[in-house]
């Protein structure tokens, strides 16, 4: 087998706007639901917030010579909504759209190709205050932001990514609530996942009239690689319930116009799901010109009960993004979730390879020819300098090469990747665990927020360089 990828594979990194750009308050931005929650006293690791974050919003012209510099061919990063729109409705701020355009125009000079996000989860504090993605309502102000910022940018950008992860979005924002808004309203999160589906194919629809053709639109999906604790049938039924409320109910919508067929049945005692309305499957399965999907570790499911697991000790996602008394699982309380068995990075992930094999060739299947693109991959490490400053990661690198040789493998048998981006091209905001956990290529001290390439951004630059995986230095 070949270690070498082929020639125009896009080797990027990715971040999102609140994680890194600061400025919260400048150039007319308002609050977005991230900027009220982390603001929440307790919702977040040691109070932090993305008020600075690391500054991105002023140091971009760095951050784009230190891509340039590590030799990314492309670069994913996503518009903060309530900078460009500041309501959520009306026009477009001009300033707002002033700093992606100068970010868009500053990475194609460095030969950078850029990949927009349109939605990383901070939705405009406005919108919430108008009942969220629980409102309908949110999905039609969502196309026509897509619009503006497709108006705008789309003579430079080419690769659009409309929602990353709405699972996140709907089940840890609306039902464990470990994320913004941090509503615990298992119903209402079921409601947030068929807007966020229905703001997908309305903003598909928004930027196929507002984009040039050549421009590719996907989706970034974390679609959950859940395996059985035994071969146990009760045990395969409780994969089948997690695959539907993790993975179905967003690309059956997205990629067959449909929801999985137990879906219904199985969150009947939560929803009766009527507000699905006449038209909306038809609006929501829109073509797409390639499948984002985000990938960091497997999950291991059960029934509940017979071996004792408590469903509330579970992981708050598949990949476990905070614990929380309320499950992010409508209607699943029959199910148990287990650490799977392995090494584990910082987050208390396991390291699994072969589930990102397994996801890309099942999405090979599902989505017959569909380009896929692996819009997140990476790990959180314990980094820190060394006595001379530099910052040393091989569990970094060994996770990304372990990872990457199984991308290569699931290409030799068929899966049609077109791309990489390493999560992520720095140090940020992570969520609801703050500045604690380093998922970056780059370090970022917080206190000075100077920037120094990990020895695994070294790595990955030898790759992006060669097409070829660099070996693992010994430790
Ligand atoms: C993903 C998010 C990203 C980051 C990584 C670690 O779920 O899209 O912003 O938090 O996990």
């Amino acid at each position: 087998m070949s270690d070498r990828f082929p020639p125009g594979f896009l080797w990027g990194a990715a971040t999102s706007a609140y994680q890194i750009e600061g400025a919260v308050a400048e150039g007319g931005r308002t609050p977005s639901i991230w900027d009220t929650f982390s603001h929440t006293p307790g919702r977040t690791d040691g109070g932090d917030t993305g008020d600075v974050a690391v500054d991105h919003y002023h140091r971009m012209r760095e951050d784009v010579a230190l891509m340039a510099d590590l030799g990314l061919t492309a670069y994913r990063f996503s518009v903060s909504w309530s900078r460009v729109q500041p309501t959520g409705r009306g026009p477009a701020v001009q300033l707002g759209l002033d700093f992606y355009r100068r970010l868009v125009d500053e990475l194609l000079d460095h030969g950078i190709q850029p990949a927009l996000t349109l939605y990383h989860w901070d939705l405009p504090q406005e919108l919430e205050d108008a009942g969220g993605w629980p409102a309908r309502d949110t999905a039609h102000r969502f196309a026509e932001y897509a619009a503006l910022v497709g108006a705008a940018l789309g003579d430079r950008v080419e690769h659009w990514i409309t929602l990353n992860e709405p699972w996140c979005s709907a089940f840890l924002g609306y039902a464990s609530g470990v994320h913004a808004p941090g509503r615990t309203e298992p119903a209402a999160a079921l409601r947030a996942a068929h807007h966020l589906n229905l703001a997908h194919g309305e903003a598909t629809s928004a930027l196929r009239a507002a984009l040039p053709a050549r421009d590719q639109i996907a989706v970034s999906l974390n679609s959950a690689v859940i395996r059985p604790l035994s071969p146990d049938p009760a045990d395969l039924a409780a994969v089948r319930r997690i695959d539907d409320l993790a993975n179905g109910i967003f690309h059956g919508p997205m990629l067959h116009g449909a929801y999985p067929a137990n879906l219904f049945a199985d969150t009947a005692p939560v929803t009766d799901w009527s507000f699905v309305q006449d038209g909306d499957l038809r609006a929501i399965q829109q073509p797409l010109d390639a499948l984002g999907l985000n990938y960091y570790t497997t999950s291991l499911v059960s029934a509940a009960d017979p071996r004792g697991a408590d469903p509330r000790r579970a992981d708050a996602r598949a990949d476990g993004h905070g614990a929380s008394a309320h499950s992010p699982w409508p209607g699943a309380a029959s199910v148990a979730f287990h650490q799977p068995p392995g090494e584990r990075t910082a987050m208390g992930w396991t390291i699994d390879p072969s589930g990102l094999y397994d996801l890309l060739l099942r999405y090979t299947k599902e989505a017959p020819g569909l380009p896929l693109l692996i819009t997140e991959n990476g790990a959180a490490c314990e980094d820190g300098p060394g006595p001379d400053g530099s910052v040393h990661d091989p569990d970094r690198i060994g996770y990304l090469h372990d990872h990457l040789a199984t991308v290569r493998r699931a290409m030799e048998a068929g899966a049609d990747v077109r791309g990489y981006y390493l999560w992520s091209l720095m140090d940020n905001f992570e969520w609801s665990f703050g500045y604690g956990k380093r998922f970056g290529a780059v370090y970022v001290d917080y206190a000075t927020l100077a920037r120094t390439p990990k020895s695994s951004a070294r790595w990955y630059a030898e790759l992006a360089r060669t097409g070829e995986l660099p070996l693992v230095p010994k430790a």
